[in-house]
């Protein structure tokens, strides 16, 4: 795997740090115990109460669904995410966009479990190359041995760890000059969102992180702790359109200095707490509601969601092969003004000769089997032939 390629402020991974390293137990293999010195797997019985695992470290079966897959499949046919994985969204129409053929160089900038990326492969064929990126240290190792154990060698399959703001030179690193397609599918992974250990969820109890690389940056409790109210005002406006930006972001500057806060539980409490004091919310559904929100404002402010899209879009164009396509898949209204804005003034620079002109949404079978899929909005453009 190549090493962080890209030097740039947002370069993710600090060199010389190891891209496999995970030091936390791999769910594919082990339920709950160690590996014995023989190799070998001793098993204890996961226990939880009721009759289905409620918690992420209870799922054990479907985290290891090479092992269980029955099981998986039923948790799929129930319009339910497995833990641990990812149903890629929107895949027949990315399909159809990018048009990926034989023999063609393309690249995933959103590597997650590799679901579009084995679609895209196996249009390419043994003379394509498909290069993917993916800044989180802790889930690219698992997709790039699940891709590997598939059959995707080196010369057809190149996984660089790095913040797609690194695009360029990630690409000129790996001797690719530019590519036949782009794809971008934004935003987190159901990996990431599922493990509280991550701290996007607060389903389960973890630490506040929600940085999709916790090798760069800080966790948004720490940013969380030092902000003023009027810069958590300013994200939680433009990153989540929170309606009470200034006075729910007062609210929560002064909790926090009163009491710091480190977990996504007492977040989450604090914040129905305070809507219910305020009179801001009616039910726990609206609360949820309201929660989800600050946690998505706080997620695109620790990983600077809109600085390095922004940076994407600049180097897109750049990278295409004259004819070249490029698909972007976004899950919120700030993503997808930007990239919308991107395509057409790229257009108006003569940069891309057709750009979308409206958004492709998932269908109704879609959106029934995976409700996950609801937010996608799918954008493409082909860059020019000169
Ligand atoms: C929605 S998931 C992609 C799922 C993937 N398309 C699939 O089918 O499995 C988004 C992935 O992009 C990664 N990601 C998000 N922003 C990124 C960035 N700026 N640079 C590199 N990777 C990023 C996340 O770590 C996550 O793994």
């Amino acid at each position: 795997m190549f090493p962080d390629p890209d030097p740039a402020p947002h370069a993710p991974d600090a060199a010389g740090s190891d891209p496999g390293a995970d030091a936390r137990p791999d769910p594919g293999r082990l339920p709950d115990g160690t590996a014995t010195a023989e190799g070998t797997v001793r098993r204890r019985r996961v226990r939880y109460s009721g009759t289905h695992p409620r918690r992420f470290a209870e799922k054990y079966k479907e985290r290891a669904p090479e092992r269980y897959a029955d099981a998986v499949a039923k948790i799929v046919a129930s319009g339910k995410t497995p833990a641990g994985t990812h149903r890629s969204i929107m895949v027949a129409e990315i399909l159809e966009t990018l048009e990926p053929r034989p023999g063609q160089t393309f690249v995933d900038c959103t590597l997650g479990y590799g679901g579009h990326a084995r679609e895209i492969l196996g249009r390419l064929g043994d003379a394509g190359r498909l290069v993917g990126f993916d800044c989180d240290p802790v889930e690219l190792p698992k997709t790039v041995e699940r891709l590997r154990r598939e059959g995707w060698d080196e010369a057809r399959f190149l996984p660089i760890r790095s913040n797609f703001a690194g695009l360029a030179a990630g690409l000129a690193g790996a001797g690719i000059p530019a590519v036949d397609g782009i794809l971008a599918d934004l935003g987190v992974s159901s990996m990431q969102l599922d493990d509280p250990e991550r701290g996007f969820t607060y389903k389960d109890d973890g630490p506040l992180d929600l940085r999709m690389n916790p090798q760069r940056g800080r966790p948004a409790s720490e940013w969380l702790s030092r902000v003023a109210p009027e810069a958590l005002a300013a994200a939680l406006r433009d990153n989540a359109d929170e309606p009470m930006a200034g006075p729910l972001a007062e609210a929560m500057v002064a909790s926090v200095r009163e009491r710091p806060v480190t977990r996504t539980r007492d977040l989450a409490r604090r914040l129905h707490d305070l809507y219910r004091e305020r009179g801001w919310t009616r039910d726990k559904a609206e609360g949820d509601a309201r929660v989800r929100r600050v946690f998505q404002a706080l997620r695109i402010e620790v990983n600077d969601e809109f600085g390095v899209l922004e940076s994407l879009l600049r180097q897109i164009p750049t990278c295409l092969k004259p004819g070249g396509r490029v698909a972007i898949l976004t899950f919120h209204s700030g993503e997808d003004r930007r990239v919308k804005r991107a395509f057409l003034e790229g257009q108006r620079q003569g940069l891309y000769e057709v750009v979308s002109d409206s958004v492709r949404r998932p269908g109704s079978e879609e959106l029934r089997s995976n409700p996950r899929s609801a937010p996608a909005k799918l954008r493409w453009a082909v860059r020019s032939a000169q």
